[in-house]
């Protein structure tokens, strides 16, 4: 049966909501969204379908809804439809394999013109899962959000345009909600403009944001984005109570910038050792989408065509010299660990992968390369196991 939604720009007119592909010529000139969109509904989907399948009770709450900028006319390029579409495949997915989740999604929206194409849109969209609006800002409808989802693990996407209306000590019973976690867009590049900004109302905004006064270091930092990122995860995993807090980095479609993070923070580490593995995905997807981006501004400026030689799953080089910065302080890291005494690999892990850039097959190779070496014994490896595992215990041998 036909599913039909409303238009973002004219409410009143009635569409198709079976066409819902979102390639990334959705996205011109905001490939930036494209890459978020890309990783949220993966993300999505394997918390729900895991939180679904264990709990078979699992609430969303996009804190900052839109819809903003969409150029589709189905909203199949926001966050909000984006959501509702994998939310509900999760919901069926599970209900194929016997598990009825009851899985809900809340979303908040300031601005009233938004807000009503959102109501419209939820009310149009009557799938299997139930959907909540609710109109104001974030920070004044927490008490509601928590009221709402009582004891239930909830996943809380914060999608700001800027650094105001999630002030840290306002949302910290948002961040402290269990079983719960967070993704945030920590807006870099916008940040990034005004710290320097000596205006009382702008230093007091960033208190705000960060939760903390010393946010100012970041003005000496000879790494600022680094230092900025450190700040406020930081200020995340005291406030939150987070064992694991960590980011991935969005460039700019023009240039090898930061445009944006997305910041993580979870008690899971399982939720860390999916993080990372999107991330991976999302890594080439970048290079593919930056590089068709890249090519097309240069044709537009010189007004001549170009061979397609956007990289085919290929890392760029900015990426592979990140990655390979962060690969050293990896092994750093996994040194350090095991010179505080044997680990378990399950403990490893995730301390491990916390590190952008770092994913599960560098510290497989990183871990059989030590073994090899004889620096490092893994128990519990048995003669047919190709990677250490869940219950393998890592210890230093005692020549090393
Ligand atoms: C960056 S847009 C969200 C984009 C959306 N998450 C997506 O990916 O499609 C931010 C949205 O938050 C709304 N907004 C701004 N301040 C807000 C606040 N304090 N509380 C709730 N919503 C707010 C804006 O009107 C805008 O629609």
């Amino acid at each position: 049966m036909e599913q039909r939604s409303v238009c973002a720009a004219c409410p009143s007119r009635r569409l198709n909501l079976e066409d819902t592909t979102k390639p990334p010529a959705y996205y011109k000139g905001k490939e930036q969204t494209y890459l978020k969109h890309f990783f949220l509904e993966r993300y999505l989907e394997a918390v729900a379908f895991h939180i679904g399948y264990a709990h078979e009770e699992f609430v969303y709450v996009d804190c900052f809804s839109g819809p903003w900028q969409a150029d589709d006319e189905a909203l199949a390029d926001t966050s909000i439809r984006i959501a509702l579409d994998k939310l509900n495949y999760v919901r069926d997915g599970l209900a194929k394999q016997g598990r009825y989740a009851n899985i809900r999604a809340i979303f908040v929206e300031k601005n009233p013109a938004a807000y009503r194409t959102l109501q419209a849109m939820l009310d149009q969209y009557r799938r299997a899962i139930r959907t909540t609006a609710l109109p104001g800002t974030f920070e004044d409808n927490i008490n509601t959000i928590l009221q709402e989802t009582g004891k239930t693990f909830a996943f809380f996407f914060i999608d700001p345009r800027g650094w105001s209306g999630f002030a840290m000590e306002n949302i910290a019973k948002v961040l402290r909600h269990q079983p719960g976690e967070v993704m945030v867009n920590f807006m870099y590049d916008f940040i990034n403009r005004f710290i320097n900004y000596p205006d009382a109302a702008n230093e007091h905004s960033l208190d705000r944001f960060f939760g903390t006064p010393t946010w100012r270091d970041i003005r000496k930092a000879g790494d600022r984005e680094a230092a900025s990122l450190e700040c406020y995860q930081a200020q995340l995993r005291s406030v939150g109570g987070y064992p694991f807090v960590t980011s991935t980095r969005i460039l700019k479609p023009l240039s090898d910038r930061a445009y944006f993070h997305i910041v993580y923070a979870t008690r899971s580490p399982k939720g860390i050792v999916e993080f990372r593995r999107i991330e991976k995905q999302t890594v080439n997807e970048q290079d593919s989408v930056r590089a068709a981006a890249q090519r097309e501004h240069r044709q537009t400026r010189t007004g001549q065509g170009e061979l397609d030689l956007a990289p085919a799953g290929g890392i760029s080089r900015t990426t592979q010299d990140e990655r390979a910065r962060r690969l050293r302080e990896a092994e750093v890291r996994l040194d350090r660990i095991l010179q505080e005494g044997p680990v378990r690999y399950e403990h490893l892990q995730p301390r491990i992968l916390e590190l952008p850039l770092v994913w599960n097959s560098d510290l497989t190779s990183m871990l059989l390369a030590a073994r090899s070496s004889g620096a490092i014994t893994i128990d519990g490896m048995g003669p047919r196991d190709r990677t250490p595992k869940k219950g393998c215990t890592i210890r230093l041998t005692a020549a090393f």
